[in-house]
């Protein structure tokens, strides 16, 4: 069965509480949390307070995924408010092998997500120590932005590359009704919808559409 992370970057979050409760209700137990830092990506969202208050509304999975320089310094802070799979990017740490060590010590689940221009050939030496993979199909930043379709034989390298390993391989970016088919034929395990999910007009019909049920 296919497994989907909704994006709540794209959810109303003056009704928060709802729009969490609403796609739980569906069946839904892990969620997606954008960190933007407003550098590392040219936009802002939130830090480890806002993570804190998300964690008090739901008890579903929140991989976290820090878009932001020096992840190093906040790790210990979002993994307290309540990150269950803490996802750095490859482009902005400045020791990975460390910061994942770190990570999985304070018993969390480590990830590490890359851009669409960035190899997938760094992943090589993390596999070891890796929960989570989460490529990236749009340039980080936004929600609601074009699938990038290059991305889809990345993805077949990665899922290759992982083997028989017990790493999770999530795809985050542009995934809706039109590119999801293809996105799950490559064989990741989890996709995150933001857009394609929570700003449809009957949420419950297009996750059910997005399941493929
Ligand atoms: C983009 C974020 C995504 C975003 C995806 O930088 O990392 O998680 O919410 O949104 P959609 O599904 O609309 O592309
Ligand atoms: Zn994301």
């Amino acid at each position: 069965m296919r497994i989907i992370s909704p994006s709540l970057l794209s959810a109303d979050f003056s009704k928060l509480k709802e729009q969490i409760q609403l796609v739980e209700k569906l069946g839904i137990d892990r969620l997606h949390v954008d960190v933007m830092d407003g550098h590392f990506v040219p936009n802002f969202t939130f830090g480890p307070f806002i993570l804190k208050a998300i964690r008090k509304l739901t008890d579903s999975h929140l991989e976290t995924h820090l878009m932001m320089d020096r992840p190093d310094k906040y790790i210990e802070e979002f993994i307290a408010s309540g990150a269950d799979t803490l996802i750095i990017h490859t482009e902005a740490s400045k020791d990975i092998r460390a910061d994942l060590t770190k990570i999985k010590s304070l018993g969390a689940k480590c990830g590490v997500a890359i851009k669409p221009s960035t190899q997938e050939s760094v992943l090589e030496e993390y596999l070891d120590i890796l929960d989570y993979i989460l490529v990236m199909s749009v340039e980080p930043g936004f929600g609601g932005q074009s699938f990038i379709e290059s991305s889809l034989d990345k993805m077949k390298a990665i899922v290759q590359m992982r083997g028989d390993k017990k790493i999770l391989i999530g795809v985050d970016g542009g995934v809706n009704l039109k590119t999801i088919d293809a996105v799950y034929k490559t064989g990741i395990d989890i996709t995150i919808v933001g857009s394609g999910l929570y700003k449809a007009g009957n949420i419950s019909e297009r996750y059910k559409q997005l399941m493929n049920v």
